[in-house]
């Protein structure tokens, strides 16, 4: 795992939007991996400011990492919802262009299935340009809470009680946000060429610690990120704290 600090998550953003142009200008019509959550947006903006050194970008593909079981498409808490607001509209991709698990339904056995479905897709798209990650306070990755199997493919998930606290600051209130959605698992995350892990801010910095020197265990999902090859581990100086002092 390659780390590197930044002063603040301003300078964070940039970097990780000067690496995704980057790529995107080598490979146009790369298939990119999305995150949601807080930490990428300072990435999205930026690109999108940047348009104009984007290339042509309608053989780009996306896809995104989870969604909520049970909200209607257009919920402007679902992840597609987010993901239109705070980038696609800004660059002018078609909706035909970006992958979610299709989510909206409320019964396990249609999710399960939708599950499989968006997993088939992930296998045909093939291997990612980049994947863009953001780091629960847990440690999960995508949906993938603790103990969650490694091995398993996009599946169906039950959200901790600390991801429903995290993530209820973005709806009205505590009960309105969904106790389930639909991730890929880490075998799919891991399908990327490279991976860019943003990481913003001091409640953050002990699932950071224990994700880079901690052994490699479900306990804290980022950790199996140690296994692969080519890991970007982006933070500002208040989520690696005295990170680097325990690498060296
Ligand atoms: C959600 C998403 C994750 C994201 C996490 C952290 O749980 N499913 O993909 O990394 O939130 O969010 P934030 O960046 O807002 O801290």
């Amino acid at each position: 795992m390659e780390v590197k600090v930044f002063k603040d998550y301003a300078e964070l953003s940039k970097f990780a939007a000067n690496r995704v142009l980057e790529l995107i200008q080598a490979e146009p019509a790369g298939v990119y991996g999305l995150a949601t959550g807080s930490t990428p947006l300072g990435l999205y903006a930026e690109l999108i400011e940047r348009k104009a050194e984007l290339p042509d970008l309608s053989q780009i593909k996306t896809v995104n990492l989870d969604e909520y079981l049970g909200l209607e498409l257009n919920h402007p808490q679902s992840y597609r919802y987010f993901m239109r607001e705070k980038l696609f509209a800004g660059l002018g991709l078609k909706a035909e262009q970006s992958y979610f698990p299709r989510a909206e339904m409320k019964d396990p056995e249609e999710a399960r299935a939708a599950a499989r479905e968006y997993e088939a897709k992930l296998q045909e798209l093939g291997q990612r340009t980049v994947q863009i990650l953001g780091l629960g306070e847990n440690g999960h990755i995508g949906f993938n809470e603790p103990d969650s199997v490694f091995t398993a493919p996009t599946h169906l998930v039950d959200l901790t009680e600390n991801t429903i606290a995290a993530n209820s600051r973005f709806f009205e209130t505590e009960e309105e946000v969904p106790r389930q959605a639909i991730t890929m698992g880490m075998a799919g995350i891991f399908d990327s060429k490279e991976i860019l892990l943003l990481v913003s801010g001091e409640q953050k910095r002990a699932a950071v610690q224990q994700a880079v020197l901690g052994p490699v265990s479900p306990e804290l999902p980022a950790s199996i990120l140690q296994l692969h090859p080519n890991v970007k581990l982006l933070l500002d100086e208040a989520a690696a704290g005295d990170l680097l002092t325990k690498l060296k």
